[in-house]
C-alpha cells in the first residue's frame, strides 16, 4: 500500500517551562530547541520509520529547507512538497515538566496550498493507495471528496479540532482518528460520557468508516459494525508528549499496510507512541520499525 500524507510541514519552537503559560504570566524557559513537526509531517515520518512506502505532499517556504532534508533522511518522498515565496508553517510548542504540551500554530504554507496543487498530486495516486490527512491545512474538504472519487482510501486525524470540521464530508472517510473531546463533540454528547458510549455513537453516525478513539491514559478504542477493541497504553516515562498522536496514526497504518489486524496494530502502535513520549522533541523522538515490529 503507498501512502501519501497530504499534511502540515512545521518549524517547531520548542520552550521547556515548569508550567504551561497562564494569561498575564511571563515565564523563564530553562531549554529552547528548534526542531521538525507538523502533524503531517510527523506522521509521514511515523509512516516512514515504520518501513511504509511514504509521499509527503505539502507547501513551505525558504525557512524549512532544512525539514525536506530531514524528511529525506528517514525515507519519506517529498517530491510533492512545493515552495512558495513566504513563511513555513510554525509551532510554539510549550513543554512542562510533566511532559504536557500547549501549542500555538502559524499556517504559513501549509495554508497556502492550493487545489492546482492538490490535485496534479492526486492525479499520481489512486485505487489501493491510501490519503492520510489532519485538519492544520486548507482545502481538505476537496482533498476528501477528490481522493475517494480516485478510489483512494482516506484517513483523517481531526486535529487539531475546530468547528470547521463539523462541514467536511467525515463519512467518506474509511479511518476517522479522534481523542475523546473531539469524538464526544463528533458524537454530540456531553463532555466525560463514557468512551464506550461516544465510540458507539460515532460508529452508528459513520457505519461505513472505521473508528479510531485515543483517549491518552487509557489508551485507544477501535469500533467498526459490532466489532470492539480496547487497547490500554504502555507504561513509559513521560518526558514530552509531542508528536504521541502522530506516531500512533503512521504506527498504526503502516502495520495494516503490512497485514495485521487493527488489534494487532492497536498494540504496536501503542508501543511506538510509548516510545515517542519518552524522549524528546517531535519527529526525532519517532522510533523505528525494528524497536516496535521486532
Ligand atoms: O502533533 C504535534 C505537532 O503539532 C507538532 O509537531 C506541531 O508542529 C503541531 O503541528
Amino acid at each position: 500500500m503507498r501512502f501519501l500524507t497530504y499534511g502540515s510541514t512545521n518549524i517547531d519552537l520548542i520552550f521547556t517551562v515548569d508550567h504551561i503559560l497562564e494569561g498575564g504570566e511571563t515565564l523563564q524557559s530553562s531549554n529552547l530547541v528548534k526542531s521538525a513537526g507538523g502533524k503531517g509531517a510527523n506522521q509521514s515520518t511515523a509512516l516512514a520509520k515504520a518501513g511504509a512506502e511514504v509521499y509527503h505532499a505539502g507547501k513551505i517556504g525558504e525557512d524549512g529547507a532544512f525539514l525536506l532534508d530531514l524528511l529525506c533522511s528517514w525515507g519519506v518522498d517529498t517530491r510533492y512538497v512545493r515552495s512558495y515565496d513566504g513563511a513555513t508553517g510554525q509551532a510554539l510548542i510549550q513543554v512542562d515538566r510533566n511532559g504536557q504540551n500547549a501549542i500555538i500554530l502559524y499556517g504559513g504554507g501549509n495554508k497556502a496550498i492550493t487545489i492546482e496543487e492538490i490535485e496534479e498530486t492526486l492525479d499520481d495516486f489512486g485505487d489501493g493507495d491510501m490519503l492520510v490527512l489532519q485538519n492544520e491545512i486548507v482545502h481538505t474538504a476537496h482533498l476528501i471528496t477528490s481522493a475517494k472519487e480516485r478510489g483512494m482510501r482516506v484517513c483523517m486525524n481531526i486535529a487539531p479540532f475546530d468547528p470547521s470540521v463539523f462541514d467536511l464530508p467525515l463519512d467518506l472517510l474509511d479511518l476517522l482518528v479522534v481523542n475523546e473531546i473531539e469524538g464526544a463533540a463528533l458524537a454530540e454528547m456531553e463532555g466525560g460520557s463514557p468512551f464506550e458510549a461516544i465510540l458507539d455513537r460515532l460508529v452508528a453516525r459513520y457505519p461505513t468508516t472505521e473508528i479510531l478513539l485515543t483517549v491518552g491514559a487509557d489508551g485507544s478504542y477501535y469500533g467498526f459494525a459490532s466489532n470492539r477493541i480496547h487497547q490500554p497504553i504502555i507504561e513509559a516515562e513521560v518526558v514530552d508528549t509531542t508528536a504521541a498522536g502522530d506516531t500512533y496514526i503512521g504506527y498504526y497504518l503502516a502495520a495494516i499496510g503490512r497485514g495485521y489486524s487493527p488489534k494487532e496494530a492497536m498494540y504496536r502502535a501503542t508501543k511506538a507512541s510509548a516510545i515517542t513520549v519518552s524522549q524528546s522533541g517531535a519527529m526525532a523522538s519517532i522510533p523505528y520499525a525494528q524497536e516496535v515490529f521486532d
